[in-house]
């Protein structure tokens, strides 16, 4: 008897789909093809002489190569986790060992976050629009999701407090350079944030993926640091998520969770299910390299990804039709753009990688709700100023023979 693998398949996993702008996204490999599609780091950025000797370090030391291909703790290399304490430290949050998880990216503590926190029919708020892959993550543990609309400061503040007394089981958000839409929530609207959350008793998991790459204007202050202000130094109300994605490597997949002990315990027990560790050979790396460039290096990436984004803000301001309006990020690696009401992104998308050999991602994927049919998210990151220019101009004249 053959299997039925529909009916096989646990009922939480029914609502997983592969969408329909991934098999449209499929059509972008193409040299012709200027893509605004993908948030990924440009790999002509990567310090990859810094990675090559600190792999040679590792294979001609005395010692061998032995500890550096073994097994480790699920928690993560000490030496890193000290780095990463260092590093919150000078963001104002004192977190020991017992408050740092090493994860497989930050993808994977947003995985850890959903099977610790939701079950099914559980409220999560969430912001509109909001990272894709943190749906993605959240959605097989089979939550409810409230959409809270955001304005230029961040989430509206009276949709956020409505949604709070639905009595969430966390509140996620992206606060820097947002992952789709660009925006940095003020100072201000963070300690709000953090009054309304402390007042209901709702966690905030604050996902930082960009935060490093700040291309003008002050640093604010994160979530995690305003919450440990309050709190004697220490995380009280907030998981933090970061990644070396963005500043060193995707291809380590190593990112991390910082929160009170007895959260971080926790974790520790589904890193150990999950895959046991990050890898010990590829944490060691990281170790050495962030050790010595980090700083040089990020201040690199952030002189590079200025000029695309410049590049990017002046061809919308030349080219752009009336009734198209667009974010204007302090940093990351995104651009959102609001196109009159009625005009469908995925449509669009359709016609753009056809007629104008131009790709990007339609706004609604970024909807828990599904809504923002209207929007578009570009991404400047791996795209050379000139082809910059060239693709939002034929973007542009797409739009305006509608
Ligand atoms: C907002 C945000 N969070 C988390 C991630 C996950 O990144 P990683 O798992 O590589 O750390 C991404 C990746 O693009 C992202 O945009």
């Amino acid at each position: 008897m053959t299997v039925d693998w529909a009916h096989v398949f646990a009922g939480r996993v029914g609502g997983m789909t592969a969408s329909e702008i991934r098999e449209l996204l499929k059509l972008i490999d193409r040299p012709e093809i200027i893509s605004f599609a993908g948030g990924i780091p440009d790999p002509d950025f990567f310090p990859t002489a810094a990675i090559a000797r600190a792999y040679e370090k590792i294979f001609q030391s005395n010692t061998g190569a032995g500890g550096a291909l073994q097994y480790s703790i699920s928690e993560g290399f000490t030496p890193l986790r000290e780095w990463i304490c260092a590093y919150m430290g000078r963001l104002g949050v004192e977190v020991g060992l017992d408050g740092v998880l090493v994860t497989s990216g930050s993808q994977q503590a947003l995985e850890f976050v959903g099977k610790l926190l939701i079950g099914p029919g559980d409220k999560v708020v969430v912001t509109r629009p909001t990272y894709l892959g943190a749906l993605q993550a959240f959605s097989p543990y089979e939550p409810t999701y409230v959409s809270v609309p955001m304005d230029e400061e961040g989430p509206e503040l009276a949709a956020l407090e409505a949604a709070l007394a639905e009595k969430p089981k966390f509140f996620y958000l992206v606060p820097d350079f947002q992952n789709p839409n660009g925006t940095t929530v003020s100072l201000a609207r963070r300690e709000a944030i953090l009054d309304l959350c402390v007042k209901a008793g709702v966690p905030i998991v604050e996902d930082t993926a960009y935060s490093e790459l700040r291309y003008e204007g002050e640093t604010i202050p994160c979530i995690a640091a305003l919450d440990a202000a309050r709190n004697g130094g220490h995380l009280s109300h907030v998981i933090y998520c970061g990644t070396f994605s963005k500043t060193m490597v995707p291809a380590f997949r190593i990112g991390w969770v910082n929160a009170a002990p007895e959260v971080i315990n926790r974790l520790v027990l589904m890193k150990q299910a999950g895959d046991l560790h990050c890898s010990t050979i590829n944490q060691i790396v990281l170790h050495d390299i962030v050790s010595s460039i980090f700083e040089t290096h990020v201040k690199h990436l952030r002189a590079q990804y200025k000029e695309r984004r410049d590049a990017m803000l002046a061809a919308l301001a030349e080219f752009a039709p009336p009734g198209v309006t667009w974010t204007k990020p302090e940093g990351g690696m995104f651009v959102w753009l609001e196109l009159p009401e009625g005009v469908n992104g995925t449509a669009l998308l359709e016609r753009a990688i056809k007629e104008a050999n131009v790709a990007f991602v339609p706004g609604s994927a970024f909807h828990a709700d599904r809504s923002g049919q209207n929007t578009l998210r570009l991404s400047f990151s791996v795209t050379k100023p000139e082809r910059i220019r060239e693709g939002v101009r034929r973007l542009c004249n797409l739009l305006k023979t509608g």
